[in-house]
């Protein structure tokens, strides 16, 4: 049986061929952050640079003035996105996991990162003075969620966007038929204004592809 250090140089190693990949001892990190509760962690490895740079590679994030992270985990997204909004956009990062709240406030020490839950979105936004933002992006594990918090947390989005503002978020393909999952994507479906899927991104690990969901007009319900 692997130990846990065997177990996070493997998932290392892998990502590292996976694009940039996380830096030493993030996938450590990830992995213990996993052990300690997989039920709000939801995969065993940060995602790869693939990823997050598809997610990113839009002209709305580039010309971004206000961006959420929502489940930033080791940082991942979080590097391709600080990469390519303006210097001078508002990013707001929010993470529930204490110890990955540390590193990442020690990797972009120039960002605003709360330690809590994507529920929260409008008072952490208010409590930074920041106006509603252009794109929200989630690397949330909407499969692993009560199905409570995923409507909670969709409300708020849906609420705190500006007006033509976009929701990316991504889910795994294996996970694709999963109860929740499936009923995430309807409920994306009821509650913004268009839903795009996105092509699988094979070279994820594992594979993955994302929602990219327009502000809707009206509320909804949701
Ligand atoms: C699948 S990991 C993705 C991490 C990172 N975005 C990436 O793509 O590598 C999900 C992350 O969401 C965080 N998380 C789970 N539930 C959350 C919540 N309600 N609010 C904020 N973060 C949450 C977990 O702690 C974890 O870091």
């Amino acid at each position: 049986m692997k130990n846990i250090h065997e177990l996070s140089s493997e998932v290392e190693q892998r990502n590292g061929s996976l694009g940039t990949g996380p830096t030493k001892g993030e996938g450590l990190l990830f992995l213990k952050a996993f052990l300690k509760n997989p039920s709000y962690v939801g995969a065993l490895a940060p995602s790869s640079r693939y990823l997050a740079d598809a997610m990113t590679d839009y002209p709305w994030v580039f010309e971004a003035k206000t961006v959420v992270e929502l489940g930033c985990g080791t940082g991942a997204i979080t590097e391709c996105i600080l990469e390519k909004i303006p210097s001078t956009a508002t990013y707001l990062g929010i993470e529930l996991d204490g110890d990955c709240v540390k590193h990442l406030r020690n990797r972009f020490p120039n960002r605003t990162f709360c330690h809590g839950s994507a529920a929260e979105i409008k008072k952490y936004l208010a409590d930074m003075g920041a106006g509603s933002p252009d794109v929200v992006i989630s690397g949330l594990p909407w499969a692993v969620l009560p199905q409570e918090l995923q409507d909670g947390i969709i409300s708020e989005v849906v609420d705190c966007l500006a007006p033509g503002g976009k929701f990316l978020t991504f889910a795994y393909l294996h996970a694709k038929i999963m109860p929740r999952a499936v009923r995430l994507k309807k409920h994306l479906r009821h509650c913004f204004g268009g839903v795009e899927i996105s092509k699988p991104v094979w070279k994820n690990f594992p594979p993955a592809f994302y929602y990219i969901c327009n502000r809707p007009n009206a509320r909804n319900g949701c």
